[in-house]
């Protein structure tokens, strides 16, 4: 169903120093549609859906809502005429509760003003909770939740201002398909009573299930609108990155030698681990699959000492290690780049060159002063080898695409010169072309000899990079397989393999 026009785009432009973000781009989004916006990280997706929120304002352009020329200098204007966004980035106070959070701005007072009526914001949250059939108890404080529960309260955030046009920027990035499923029910149910969703995301697949037309930007600039049912993934790839991608591989010539280099056996914590035990060997990338909560990232973080484990021992190339902190893990030359950017892996106000040279710093320090020229150097060469869209290496991080992001994480630890490396979701938030570039820096650095443990929750990535795959399931591992005995079917069986039996005793 589409109805009237709610939001016309023309022309819109927007520089920041050094680069042209958008550049006369069009878009219109009409009543009962969802518009999907796709292009490759640093496209200009982000920064076209904050002029339209409000955050960024445009150099030139004309912007129409409902047939009327408007400007929004503020988000609050925006908020005004029923505009609302789900930012990339979440936005959240994670010291506030959930409800809270909802009604940021617009806490309700008791009668007389002053103070806020807590019980009120509950009942309120509850209610838009239970219409979203969102799963999420209102008086939990956001900082402790999952990012999947953190998305959540953002998109009923979005929806709890009632406006007709509700931008998601990749909504699902850190969804579980079951997830994804009840996020697209709810965006039917918005189409039904005619808002308009504009929907930002990688995940290509997602467009034909949920979308009417797509937009196409590439560096910038407007390339195409395409109706969906009269397009294909592939077409909408070669748009994007101007060149066809292929999907569907499977490693060939992999030549993984039998030493073993790291050694985990029976690792256990105090919440879900029980007793992990598995081997890499040099040159060898091992998958861990498995759903959302099965246990991937906490061992990660026990392997590294991020967390406490209560059992379990470590050994490279054969002699046990003591890792009780992080920092005994880079010495030792195990190296783990976070699946939380935001959290864990970057300092957003420095440059890209200091987050590159974060963990190397005795590499680049010389009498406690560091050697910005080498720094520099590397930072550069490091930019060009993963494509960072950036004008140069001086650029704050915060100012980057999610997407660039991502990069300049994976560049840090590639600076380390760690010889295992594990890395978390590495291509979440990553574009298609961007995606195979990392691949290759992933197949490359495991000829080079470098051990790679690569969590992913995407099982054809799984399928086509893991020599071995490792799944597990409510905290243990469930098996492990060689990429040629293995198949989806086969992962997805052995990653629900307790999870009927541990329901039925709880
Ligand atoms: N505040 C800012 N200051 C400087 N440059 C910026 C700023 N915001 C965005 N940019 C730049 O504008 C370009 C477009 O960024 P944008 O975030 O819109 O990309 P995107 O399409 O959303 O990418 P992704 O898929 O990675 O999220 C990038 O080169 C980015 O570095
Ligand atoms: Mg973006």
């Amino acid at each position: 169903m589409s109805g009237t026009q709610l939001l016309s785009l023309s022309g819109v432009s927007k520089s920041f120093p050094g680069v042209k973000a958008l550049d006369n781009v069009h878009f219109d989004l009409n009543e009962g549609e969802v518009h999907a916006i796709v292009g490759e990280n640093g496209a200009g997706k982000s920064t076209l859906m904050k002029i339209l929120s409000g955050i960024y304002k445009k150099d030139t352009g004309d912007i129409k809502y409902r047939g009327q020329s408007v400007e929004i200098p503020s988000p609050h204007e925006a908020q005004r005429l029923g505009i609302s966004i789900i930012h990339q980035e979440l936005n959240l106070m994670p010291h506030l509760n959930v409800a809270q959070n909802i009604f940021i701005g617009r806490e309700v007072t008791r009668p007389g003003g002053v103070f806020l009526d807590n019980a009120k914001l509950n009942e309120e949250a509850v209610k838009l909770l239970e219409e979203l059939e969102l799963n999420l108890d209102p008086k939990a404080i956001v900082g402790e939740l999952t990012i999947a529960k953190q998305q959540m309260v953002e998109i009923a955030k979005a929806v709890s201002y009632r406006g007709s046009v509700i931008i998601m920027d990749e909504p699902t990035s850190s969804l579980t398909p079951a997830e994804t499923e009840s996020l697209f029910k709810i965006i039917r149910n918005l189409k039904s009573t005619g808002r308009g969703v504009v929907y930002i995301s990688h995940r290509l697949e997602e467009l034909a299930k949920i979308t009417d037309r797509i937009t196409v930007l590439r560096d910038g600039q407007y390339v195409k609108t395409l109706k969906t049912t009269e397009t294909t993934i592939p077409e909408v790839i070669s748009l994007m990155v101007g060149r066809a991608v292929a999907q569907d591989q499977r490693p060939t010539n992999r030549n993984v030698s039998n030493e073993v280099v790291l050694k985990v056996e029976g690792i256990s914590d105090r919440h879900l681990l029980r007793d992990v035990s598995f081997e890499l060997r040099k040159g060898e990338i091992l998958g861990f699959a498995g759903l959302m909560g099965a246990g991937r990232t906490e061992l990660a973080r026990a392997i590294i000492g991020a967390d406490p484990k209560t059992a379990g021992k470590i050994y490279l190339h054969g002699n046990e290690v003591k890792i009780k902190q992080p920092s005994d893990a880079v010495a030792a030359g195990i190296g783990y780049l976070s699946e939380d950017r935001k959290r864990f892996g970057l300092l957003l106000i420095q440059n890209i060159t200091f987050n590159t040279i974060l963990s190397s710093i005795p590499r680049f320090s010389k009498f406690g002063w560091l050697k910005i020229r080498p720094a520099a150097g590397v930072t550069r060469d490091s930019i060009a080898q993963l494509r960072v869209r950036t004008p140069s290496e001086n650029q704050f991080v915060k100012n980057l695409s999610g997407g660039n992001q991502q990069k300049v994480v994976i560049g840090k630890w590639l600076t380390r010169n760690c010889e295992v490396l594990i890395f978390d979701e590495p291509t979440r938030g990553i574009d298609v072309g961007a995606k195979d570039e990392i691949y290759r820096l992933l197949t490359k650095l495991s000829e080079e000899g470098k051990s790679i443990i690569m969590i992913s929750s995407e099982l054809p990535e799984i399928l086509r990079m893991s020599d071995r795959i490792a799944v597990m399931c409510n905290g243990r591992l469930t098996g492990v397989l060689k990429n040629e005995e293995a198949d989806q079917e086969k992962i997805i069986e052995y990653a629900t393999k307790f999870s009927e039996e541990l329901s039925t005793a709880r």
